[in-house]
């Protein structure tokens, strides 16, 4: 049985069609004071596992919980997905965080921060036995949850949404933290080769990049990168790529979070194609992370 978040109904629909699973029949409700009520609508047929025996909702086998935790009511809806499975005797209760929110604070950076994503963690590993996070931002917030908790890379699968015609494209990296990101997508593209920019963050929507070593004259290049946000980090490399002599400048990312005018900062920008993944569900999410996440949990199914 598969359960979901509002934010995460398409990559929930492609995972049940990988894993052969069905979707739970889900509702939104919101009270008048902004209490956000999820629940399995029991009006709806109940597929084969899930059935309401003496007024209370059972689930006969496995419940898989996803949800993107991009904002707060996103991660309040997980923590209610996961109430309803684990009441409704779901066992185990797997959950899957497509694009999990806070990750860049998983530790306190300055003194008197909190370690966020870890505090999130805590909050999502008491009511699951495992967790699955597609590309967190850092791989160190798996070991927040308390439970067994696995990193899920769906960076590979950018390559089919990738319209390119030379077969010498630089995938290039914005910092050399993200040159795996870089490495695995030009592994599953087939051919071309990998570089990584020098960048400095200068503040929330300014970043100071400086070009790789790679001459990038008449080439088709692809950035990639885990989260695209403002997208000034994708903007500054671009216009670099441009000045440089690139015959066209592609953008990739696993998480389209796309805030504020990312999206036309890219397109005046020059950008020619940008791909993403359904992790975030965006105009730009044309490829699945669902291949992936179903490979992890086939085992527990
Ligand atoms: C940060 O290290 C991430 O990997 C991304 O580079 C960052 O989140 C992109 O943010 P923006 O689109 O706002 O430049």
């Amino acid at each position: 049985m598969i359960l979901y978040g509002s934010q995460s109904q398409s990559l929930a629909y492609s995972l049940s069609q990988e894993v052969g699973v069905p979707l739970a029949p889900m509702a939104y409700d919101r009270f008048p004071d902004g209490e956000l009520l999820i629940r399995v609508d029991t009006s709806q047929s109940l597929p084969g596992l899930m059935a309401v025996d003496a007024g209370t909702l059972s689930i006969d086998g496995p419940a898989v919980a996803v949800a993107s935790t991009a904002t707060a009511a996103d991660h309040l809806e997980l923590l209610q997905l996961q109430d309803i499975a684990r009441a409704a005797g779901a066992d185990p209760v797997i959950t899957v965080i497509p694009y999990m929110g806070y990750a860049r604070q998983e530790i306190a950076h300055e003194p008197g921060q909190p370690a966020s994503a870890r505090a999130m963690a805590r909050a999502i590993g008491a009511t699951t036995d495992y967790v699955f996070v597609v590309d967190p931002h850092e791989a160190l917030v798996c070991e927040y949850f308390g439970v067994p908790a696995e990193a899920v890379s769906a960076v590979g699968e950018l390559a089919t949404g990738l319209s390119l015609s030379s077969d010498q494209p630089v995938f290039l990296a914005p910092d050399e933290g993200a040159i795996e990101l870089a490495e695995t997508l030009q592994a599953a593209y087939g051919c071309g080769s990998t570089d990584f920019f020098v960048k400095e963050r200068l503040s929330g929507d300014e970043v100071d990049i400086k070009p790789s070593a790679t001459d990038v004259t008449d080439r088709e290049v692809v950035i990639v990168d885990d989260i695209v946000a403002t997208g000034s980090t994708m903007a500054t490399a671009t216009e670099l790529l441009y000045d440089g002599g690139a015959a066209s400048v592609h953008v990739s990312c696993v998480h389209p979070l796309f805030v504020e005018s990312a999206y036309s900062r890219l397109r005046r920008a020059g950008v020619r194609e940008i791909v993403a993944t359904d992790t975030l569900e965006r105009p730009v999410s044309q490829t699945s992370a669902a291949a992936p996440i179903a490979a992890a949990i086939a085992d527990l199914l």
